[in-house]
């Protein structure tokens, strides 16, 4: 089949408007957009500002209405704990609008923010839902972040109810997130009224009299007094939630998801983008608490009529390195999307795929990656293996959806390892310098796409348009900045090669290394210090952090290291994998007194590195050398 891609991204290219205006068509509003684009409003222009509409309605009332309320929404597969259940539409909707008039009952209303802070259950998936029927501003925070990261959520976003699970489940672990909730609402100064608590039985959690309230029991009480939430009207342009993720600081943005531009954007890519059709299965494996598990675990699979996957466990290890291909034979999954990191850790345990044979996979079409550079030996690996197109594709937490992708529903591009493939209608992606000059074709520089983002992607910043202005806006005027630096091939094929800022990649999570350096300078016995992400053979990148100790310290440098570690895991949680700390006499600066971390980093991935003309001190660099070598890096 040849691709339609060319035709179908040269009509958005000639009126995005129209383009976008039919793509509308799919979506059932209360009240339908007569303005698809209104360059004037916001921060940079609002998509269908005149629209109103609901997008739990969408996800689940409408298919309900339209015959689907027999199918499977949501499949929960859980080899942690060794349970399995499936939720039909109507279940679903059942859950979903009993769980929203419990928080009506708990005085959450339209505009009132609800953190979520949950495993990968099904109950997450229903809190989501359900603040979105009742206009509640959701905002999931990922369950491997410690105390002090929920804090700083908390502050932020100003929640009037927390929604939580007892705990999560990592293999051979309980995390007990009850005590990280109650020291994360001590640490903040902004206090929930109310805490719904899910017990689970692996950890039971202590209740706070009169501020928590017992999931089960208000949902059983709910049900038994037949009460339901009706969906509410909404401004298209309202936020259905707030995703935090990594800044250039310890401060995370909070990434602002309108309704109605994310649910036709969306729903475009279901059919368009991943080729699937309603009533088929789709399996993003990834987490309700990344921007992969908003779109493709809650919200694209389900605006689409199709089934969810809600997996409680890992590539490998739950029990082995066959639990994906159990997964997709045991659920007919079509499509999986995931990292290429799970994919390293399967080939890394099971190299010559044995576990593959054990599984019919013939329900599978493709496999999807992102999140991180898809390295292509572990693309090769894949079609190896599967034998099915394995296609990488380009995104981030602040456009919701892929920037550049090889659209299988429009028909297959030609794959080319190391590319992620084309622009995605809706962007125009370009490569500038730094003067916003376009570069030429195929050289290296700063990826950026040309205003305005299309619907789906961030309107603003949860309460901070300057922060948007500034992070993304004005460093090249016109143009949205990426933060990836990358080229464009001669084909029209992208290229992204890593991030321009502090921003680094571990096993598919996005994590800051400014945010590591604010924690180890806050080390009683650290007076400077600088981390840098280094290459991983699994994981893609790790965290590295060099400290320089104060003048005086006489504890042995070892004991300070395994501190180090410890406080990162307890600062911003188990998921930074902070596992090297080095102490060194000095650190390599300019004259001028810029820290030489690239510099560093080439060292440490042992390639090739020149000697910067504006260093102060050649000599630091062996010492650095010298260090890592010690450190068995
Ligand atoms: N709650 C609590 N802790 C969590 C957690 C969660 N939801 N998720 C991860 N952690 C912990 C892990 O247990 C680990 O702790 P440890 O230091 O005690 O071992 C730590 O955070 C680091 O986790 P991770 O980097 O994921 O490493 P891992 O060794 O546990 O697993 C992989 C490695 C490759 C199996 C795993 O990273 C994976 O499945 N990656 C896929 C990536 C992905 O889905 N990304 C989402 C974007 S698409
Ligand atoms: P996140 O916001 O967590 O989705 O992370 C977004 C960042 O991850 C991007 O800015 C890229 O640096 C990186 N990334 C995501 N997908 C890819 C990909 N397919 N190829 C290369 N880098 C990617």
């Amino acid at each position: 089949m040849t691709s339609r891609y060319a035709e179908v991204y040269g009509q958005w290219r000639k009126d995005p408007q129209a383009f976008w205006a039919d793509a509308a068509r799919e979506i059932d509003w209360i009240k339908p957009p007569r303005i698809v684009f209104d360059p004037n409003a916001g921060v940079y222009g609002r998509w269908f500002p005149d629209a109103t509409c609901n997008t739990c309605y969408n996800a689940l009332d409408r298919h309900v209405k339209n015959g689907r309320a027999g199918q499977r929404a949501l499949v929960y597969d859980s080899p942690v704990t060794n349970s399995q259940r499936t939720y039909t539409y109507g279940e679903t909707l059942d859950e979903v609008a009993t769980l929203a008039a419990v928080l009506q009952d708990l005085g959450v209303t339209k505009g009132d923010r609800v953190i979520v802070y949950m495993p990968m259950i099904a109950e997450a998936v229903f809190a989501m839902l359900a603040c979105a029927r009742i206009g509640a501003i959701h905002s999931v925070v990922f369950g491997g972040f410690a105390a002090k990261e929920l804090a700083t959520r908390i502050d932020d976003a100003k929640p009037k109810a927390i929604m939580a699970a007892s705990c999560g489940i990592e293999p051979g672990r309980v995390v007990h997130y009850k005590p990280l909730l109650d020291q994360a609402i001590d640490l903040s100064s902004s206090k929930p009224s109310a805490v719904m608590m899910l017990q689970r039985p692996q950890s039971v959690a202590s209740m706070v009299a009169g501020r928590d309230h017992d999931w089960a029991n208000a949902v059983d009480r709910a049900k038994a007094a037949g009460r339901t939430a009706d969906c509410v009207e909404l401004a298209a342009t309202d936020p259905l939630y707030i995703l935090y993720t990594s800044g250039t600081t310890g401060v995370p943005k909070g990434v602002v998801r309108d309704n109605g531009g994310h649910m036709v954007a969306l729903k475009w890519t279901m059919k368009n983008l991943y080729g699937i059709e309603p009533g088929e299965a789709f399996w993003a494996a990834s987490d309700v608490g990344w921007v992969v598990g908003h779109s493709y675990i809650v919200y694209a699979p389900l605006l689409h009529g199709a089934t969810t996957i809600v997996y409680e466990g890992k590539p490998i290890g739950t029990p082995d390195a066959g639990a994906f291909w159990r997964m997709i034979s045991e659920h007919r999954i079509a499509a999986l999307f995931t990292a290429p990191t799970a994919f390293r850790a399967i080939k890394k345990e099971d190299p010559k795929a044995e576990h593959v044979a054990r599984y019919d996979l013939s329900c599978m079409r493709t496999l999807f990656l992102a999140g991180e550079r898809a390295d292509p030996d572990t693309i090769q690996w894949a079609e190896d293996i599967l034998k099915k197109p394995v296609l990488d594709h380009w995104w981030q937490t602040e456009t919701g959806w892929c920037i550049a992708g090889n659209p299988v529903g429009l028909g297959q591009l030609p794959v080319k390892y190391g590319s992620p493939t084309v622009a995605m209608p809706g962007y125009d992606v370009q490569i500038v310098d730094e003067g916003a000059r376009p570069v030429a074709t195929g050289q290296m520089g700063s990826i950026v796409v040309k205003m305005p983002l299309p619907p789906g992607a961030l309107p603003t910043l949860w309460q901070n348009d300057t922060r948007m202005r500034e992070s993304y806006l004005d460093e090249f005027p016109g143009f949205y900045k990426t933060a990836d630096a990358g080229f464009i091939d001669e084909d029209g094929y992208l290229y992204i090669m890593g991030r321009t800022d502090d921003i680094i990649n571990v096993a598919g999570h996005r994590l800051s290394t400014g945010g590591m350096e604010e924690v180890l300078s806050g080390h009683p016995d650290v007076a400077e210090c600088a981390v840098i992400g280094i290459k991983d053979a699994l994981k893609g990148e790790q965290p590295c952090g060099f400290v320089v100790l104060k003048a005086g310290v006489t504890k042995p440098h070892e004991m300070i290291e395994k501190e180090i570690v410890a406080l990162v895991r307890e600062k911003i949680g188990p998921v930074a994998a902070f596992k090297i700390a080095i102490c060194i006499d000095r650190l390599p600066k300019t004259r001028s007194g810029k820290i030489l971390r690239a510099t560093m980093k080439k060292i440490a991935d042992h390639d090739q590195w020149a000697m910067p003309a504006t260093i102060d001190d050649p000599a630091i660099l062996d010492e650095i050398a010298a260090a890592l070598e010690n450190h068995g890096v």
